[in-house]
């Protein structure tokens, strides 16, 4: 059987990487990744090439001209930028659309939550679906609740900081929500059933591992690392503070990501933490499929393992190559926690590289 030709973009970053590994693992795809020139030449790159990836270097901000060059024999795209660079996909899915590839998967990849004012994340992804079916271009949008790497608190002794993005240190509302949890080495895995799924074409899926809350994650660190975890717990009122402001703060045009990474953290702690949007059921109401549905025999790796893992000190972390250029750490406030999250999560509103020269 031929295989099906995949073009990966983002292919170096978190979950672009898990995809691209995901699809090499499962042999039925001959994987591309688009690659803005100004990255070409990073490890990354390179080490996605020693593996048989072929690299096609287009920027998403190219002319259509080169974009459709891009696509040439492409059936399948996965999209995984980042928050800042949502709208950068129409051009790639119009382009699309006239090379006719047979599915688009445009940047989901977030937690479960309605359109409309919420989150303005999904809020700018939705543009990019909206237009995704203005085109009638075959679609699947995937979502994935919380990554296991992001949703742990942070052990007073400081032996898994090593693999942290941030202390993770609040506990929102009473800590009961429940929450959709995927290890990120897991979305590859359900990718490389789910472009080639027709139950899922044109539709929304929610690839999640398991279920939790946060005060069931905070008893099991602390019965990992029999060490106590302090809880700080943050009322509704707080969070619904902290969106107001960062709403208001973030109302100036022209658009600048680094004011709405606030405004996006605290909708994020709205929406999971207290409207408990990010759960299958609610999923479910809102048109997704599940994973546990479609594919009862995938074996996800386990939480408790995971962070057994962590707590040994042989996780893998995320985000650890970042660096945030001087200009934007002005941006924010300096906590101890917010210090590492801020330094590694966000910097992609421009090439590494550049920030790296600043
Ligand atoms: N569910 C969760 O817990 C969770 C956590 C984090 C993120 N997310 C979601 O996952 C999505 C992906 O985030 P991530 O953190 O995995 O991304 P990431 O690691 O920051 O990687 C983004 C990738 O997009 C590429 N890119 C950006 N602009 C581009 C352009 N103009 N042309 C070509 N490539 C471009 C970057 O390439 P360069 O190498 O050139 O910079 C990079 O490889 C986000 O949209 C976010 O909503 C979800």
């Amino acid at each position: 059987m031929s295989k099906t030709s995949v073009l990966l973009v983002g292919a170096a970053g978190e979950t672009g990487g898990s995809i691209a590994n995901g699809l090499l693992e499962d042999g039925r795809f001959e994987v591309y990744a688009l690659v803005r020139p100004v990255s070409a030449h990073k490890p990354a790159v390179a080490r996605l090439q020693e593996r048989g990836v072929q690299i096609r270097k287009c920027d998403l901000k190219a002319s259509e001209e080169e974009l459709i060059e891009a696509l040439a024999d492409i059936e399948v795209v996965i999209s995984c930028v980042g928050p800042a660079e949502q709208h950068d996909q129409i051009p790639l899915a119009k382009a699309a659309k006239r090379t006719g590839v047979k599915r688009f998967v445009p940047c989901g990849f977030i937690t479960v939550a309605p359109p409309g004012g919420v989150m303005w994340l999904r809020d700018e992804k939705e543009i990019v679906y909206n237009q995704i079916r203005q085109l009638w271009l075959p679609y699947t949008i995937v979502d994935v609740g919380w990554w296991y790497q992001l949703a742990y608190p942070r052990l007073t002794s400081g032996r898994v900081d090593y693999a942290m993005t941030s202390g993770n240190d609040e506990i929102i509302g009473d800590g009961n929500t429940p929450t959709a949890l995927t290890d990120l080495r897991d979305i590859g895995r359900y990718m490389a059933r789910i472009i080639l799924d027709p139950r899922t074409l044109n539709k929304m899926v929610l690839a999640y591992n398991a279920v939790s809350t946060q005060n069931k994650i905070y008893d099991l660190m602390e019965e990992i690392s029999e060490e106590k975890v302090e809880r700080l717990y943050v009322p509704e009122e707080t969070i619904w503070s902290r969106v107001l402001a960062a709403r208001q703060a973030s109302e100036t045009y022209p658009f600048d990501p680094i004011k709405f990474i606030p405004r996006y953290l605290a909708e994020y702690q709205l929406s999971w933490g207290i409207r408990g949007d990010n759960n299958p059921e609610y999923a479910k109401y809102l048109g997704y499929l599940t994973s546990q549905e479609l594919y009862p025999d995938f074996k996800p790796a386990d939480f408790r393992q995971y962070l057994e893992a962590v707590v040994r000190g042989t996780a893998t972390g995320v985000y650890t190559d970042r660096v945030i250029s001087r200009k934007h750490q002005r941006h924010f406030p300096r906590t101890e926690s917010s210090d590492s999250l801020y330094t590694r999560i966000f910097p992609r509103t421009e090439s590494s590289d550049s920030l790296m020269s600043r």
